[in-house]
């Protein structure tokens, strides 16, 4: 009984915490931190080639579907002869948006104030 309780609790604990993060979280960030890769600095190079919210948007979103060599705003950096091109994302169109949606949401202030 003990035990069916304490499992119950954990269960409960552990949906919990994964409903409380969001789809970018759970994507995105997830995979950039087990990388070790940033994610803010992505941002702000996609925000100061691109500028405006829909170029970005669309921009972050082509390269996450269909990532090459020739798309990457990053080959001058180092991190694509530390990192292969990423595979294309595995989450649905929709969760992608929404994903990015929540990406420019949570850096597009700091990447005005630069
Ligand atoms: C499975 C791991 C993984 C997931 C999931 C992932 N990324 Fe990445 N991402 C990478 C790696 C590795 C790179 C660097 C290599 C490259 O640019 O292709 C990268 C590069 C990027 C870049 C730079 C692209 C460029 O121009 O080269 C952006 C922006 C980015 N990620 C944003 C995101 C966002 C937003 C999400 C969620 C919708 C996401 N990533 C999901 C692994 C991941």
């Amino acid at each position: 009984m003990r035990k069916c309780i304490l499992v119950m609790l954990l269960s409960f604990l552990v949906s919990n915490i994964f409903a409380n993060e969001n789809i970018y979280e759970r994507n995105c960030v997830n995979c950039h931190k087990k990388l070790d890769i940033g994610i803010d600095k992505f941002f702000y190079k996609y925000l100061m080639v691109f500028s405006s919210e829909i170029a970005v948007k669309i921009s972050i979103k082509d390269y996450l579907m269909h990532p090459m060599r020739e798309k990457s705003l990053m080959v001058d950096d180092d991190i694509l002869e530390k990192y292969e091109i990423k595979e294309p994302s595995s989450i649905s169109e929709v969760e992608l948006e929404e994903a990015i949606d929540i990406y420019w949401e949570k850096y597009k202030v700091f990447g005005k104030l630069k």
